[in-house]
C-alpha cells in the first residue's frame, strides 16, 4: 500500500514538474503590421534573438510581420483572447479601444521628433500604460516611435486650403480623422498596405504619413507636393496579452518587461537619428517641398485641442510634459 501511495505520489510529482517546465518554456508569437525591413519589425526580431539568449533558449519569439495575422484590430481581438501572446502595435490602433491615448495625437504636442521621444519617454507617459490590462486587456510593456507626420498630395499644396475636400489618406483612427476633419479635408481611412496603389491610381487625393515611408516606399513618386508639416506624433506600444501575462512566472515576467521595452524604445533613438536624411532626400527629388507649421493649419489645431480635453484626461498633463521637456 506504501509502495503504491509512494508511486502514485511520483507520478503526480512528475506530471506538474513536466506541465511546469512545458509553461515556462514558450514560443511567443508576435505579431505586427509592418513589412519585414521596416524598423518596428527589426526591433522586434532582435528582441526575439536576446530574449532567447537571456532564456538559454527556454523561450523564443516567432515574428510574424506585414499583418500576415490580420490588421491591428484583428490582432488585437487575438491578444485579449491569448490566441496571440505580443504585439508591437501603433498608438492609434490602441487608443480606438482606450480614448484616452488619442492625447498623443495632439497637433504640434512635440516640438521635433527628439522632443516627441522625451514625451514618450516620460513617467506620464509610461503611467498611462497601466490602463491597459482592465480596458484592453493587453498589458503595455514601452513605447516606440515612427517619424512625425507629414502629407503628401498629388495636387499642387501651397496652404491648407488646398486640401480642403481633398479625399486624404489616414491610418483609421478617431483623433486623426477629427483633425483632417477640422482642416477641411475627406479624411479616408486606409491601413497601410492599401496606400500605394490608392495614390497611384488616385483613388485618394493625398496621404498622411511619415517620412521614412514618403522615402522608402516612394510615395513621392506619385506626388506633385510633400508638405512637410510635422504635425503629430506617431507612437507605438510593446503589447503583451494580459491572458499570456497571467501565466508567466514573475522571472519571465521581469526578464520580457525589459527586453521588451528596450527594443520598442530602440526605435526611438533610429527615428531620432534618421529622420532628417529621409526628408533631406525627399526634398533633394526636385518634388514641390514645403515646410509649414502649426500656423498652415489655421484654426484646425485649437479646433482639435478644444475636442480632445474633453475626450482624453491625459492630455494636460501630458501638456505639462511637453512644455517642462521642450529645448
Ligand atoms: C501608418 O498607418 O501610416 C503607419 C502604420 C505603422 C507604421 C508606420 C505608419
Amino acid at each position: 500500500m506504501k509502495l503504491i501511495g509512494k508511486l502514485i505520489g511520483g507520478a503526480i510529482i512528475a506530471a506538474a514538474t513536466m506541465s511546469a517546465s512545458a509553461v515556462s518554456a514558450k514560443d511567443f508569437r508576435l505579431g505586427l503590421i509592418t513589412p519585414p525591413p521596416h524598423i518596428w519589425t527589426k526591433a522586434a526580431n532582435a528582441f526575439g534573438e536576446e530574449l532567447a539568449k537571456e532564456s538559454n533558449g527556454a523561450h523564443s519569439v516567432t515574428v510574424f510581420p506585414a499583418r500576415q495575422l490580420g490588421n491591428e484590430a484583428e490582432m488585437l481581438q487575438q491578444l485579449q483572447t491569448g490566441a496571440l501572446d505580443m504585439a508591437f502595435m501603433t498608438v492609434a490602433e490602441v487608443s480606438n479601444r482606450a480614448k484616452d491615448f488619442g492625447a498623443f495625437y495632439a497637433p504640434y504636442l512635440a516640438n521635433d521628433i527628439s522632443h516627441a521621444g522625451r514625451i514618450l519617454r516620460s513617467e506620464t507617459a509610461q503611467k498611462m500604460l497601466d490602463q491597459l490590462p482592465a480596458k484592453v486587456g493587453v498589458v503595455g510593456l514601452g513605447y516606440g516611435m515612427a517619424g512625425l507626420r507629414q502629407i503628401v498630395s498629388r495636387g499642387e499644396v501651397s496652404s491648407a486650403k488646398d486640401l480642403v475636400g481633398n479625399k486624404l489618406r489616414i491610418t483609421p483612427f478617431e483623433p486623426i480623422l477629427d483633425f483632417y476633419n477640422a482642416v477641411g479635408a475627406a479624411p479616408t481611412p486606409m491601413p497601410l498596405p492599401a496606400v500605394y496603389d490608392a495614390l497611384a491610381n488616385g483613388q485618394v487625393d493625398a496621404i498622411d504619413m511619415d517620412a521614412e515611408l514618403i522615402w522608402v516606399l516612394k510615395y513621392y513618386e506619385h506626388a506633385d507636393t510633400v508638405v512637410q508639416s510635422n504635425h503629430m506624433m506617431f507612437p507605438m506600444v510593446g503589447l503583451v496579452s494580459a491572458r499570456v501575462w497571467k501565466g508567466l512566472s514573475e522571472e519571465d515576467r521581469a526578464v520580457i518587461s525589459n527586453l521588451m521595452a528596450k527594443h520598442v524604445d530602440s526605435t526611438i533613438d533610429t527615428y531620432i537619428a534618421k529622420e532628417q536624411g529621409w526628408l533631406n532626400q525627399i526634398r533633394d527629388t526636385g518634388k514641390k517641398f514645403v515646410a509649414v507649421d502649426k500656423s498652415f493649419f489655421t484654426s484646425a489645431v485649437d479646433q482639435w485641442n478644444a475636442a480632445w480635453a474633453k475626450k482624453s484626461p491625459s492630455l494636460g498633463p501630458l501638456r505639462k510634459v511637453a512644455a517642462d521637456t521642450a529645448e
